[in-house]
């Protein structure tokens, strides 16, 4: 088992994406710190990943947002009453803010502007300042932070597309500031099947499937693939990197 007595935290844990991180890491013996914003989600979720549980291994789940640093707080004391640490992050929060419809700068309200950057950013924010110290303590720790393709320009999405650079930008950052021990990176998705697909449309969808190379859309267990290889002692000697995993399309405009 590649995660055998590890703690995983994964954020978002109800959705898609961060469920299919949950199960994955479940399947080789993590035990789980999930939360989400949507209680049934994470209910739903953490009635899946009981089941996957290695002997021994646990699962707490928490609803709250990771945007609020009183929750966030709320979510380790409460984290804290199950497991003495936190190995390894998983941060899947973010998203488009409002909705995925083509949307030049000189039309993006100031509301929707900040919130973009808030909802890609500010989890990682608050999740790194009160779990990496412990982690530098203890000599060991993963994080793993998402992206998207579009963090390296995004016509019509440029908000976004600058908030995923800000994470592709901080995982690079916290690498150095937390190096030797403690490997950051991130993961740019394409366009993946999950509950984003509903404000993305299908037909946009099947065009970057055409345009890919592998002619698929991205499945939530392509991301979890990815993210298991980064929070494993596979990827020991790898920090600081994105990774796309986007059949195939290298982010870029
Ligand atoms: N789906 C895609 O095509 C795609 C492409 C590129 C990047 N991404 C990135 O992947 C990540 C997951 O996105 P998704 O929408 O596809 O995932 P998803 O559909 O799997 O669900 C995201 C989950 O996050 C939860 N959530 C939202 N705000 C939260 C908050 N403040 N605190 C706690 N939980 C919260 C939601 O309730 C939901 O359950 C995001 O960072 C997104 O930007 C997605």
């Amino acid at each position: 088992m590649r995660l055998k007595d590890k703690v995983a935290l994964v954020t978002g844990a109800g959705g898609p994406m961060g469920m299919s991180v949950a199960k994955r890491f479940a399947e080789q013996g993590a035990s789980l710190i999930m939360t989400d914003i949507s209680g049934s989600r994470l209910a739903q979720g953490v009635e899946e990943i009981e089941p996957l549980l290695a002997k021994g291994a646990k699962v707490f789940a928490q609803r709250g947002s990771v945007l609020v640093e009183s929750e966030v707080d709320e979510l380790l004391a409460g984290s804290r009453e199950h497991f003495d640490r936190v190995d390894i992050i998983v941060n899947v929060v973010g998203g488009l803010w409002l909705d995925a419809k083509y949307t030049p700068v000189i039309d993006v309200q100031e509301e929707r502007w900040d919130m973009c950057f808030t909802v890609n950013m500010k989890g990682i924010f608050h999740l790194t300042r009160k779990l990496a110290p412990a982690m530098l303590e203890k000599k060991y720790g993963k994080i793993v932070n998402v992206s998207s393709i579009e963090y390296a320009g995004a016509a019509g999405h440029a908000d976004y597309g600058a908030a995923k650079a800000g994470v592709t930008s901080l995982t690079r950052s916290l690498a150095e500031e937390l190096a030797p021990h403690v490997n950051v990176n991130c993961i740019a998705p394409g366009i993946i099947r999950t509950l984003a697909l509903k404000d993305v449309g299908q037909a946009v969808a099947d065009e970057f499937a055409e345009k890919n190379l592998l002619k698929r859309m991205g499945e939530p267990e392509d991301i979890a693939n990815a993210a298991l290889f980064l929070a494993s002692e596979e990827s020991s000697y790898i920090t600081g990197v994105t990774i796309p995993v986007s059949g195939g399309l290298w982010p870029g405009l």
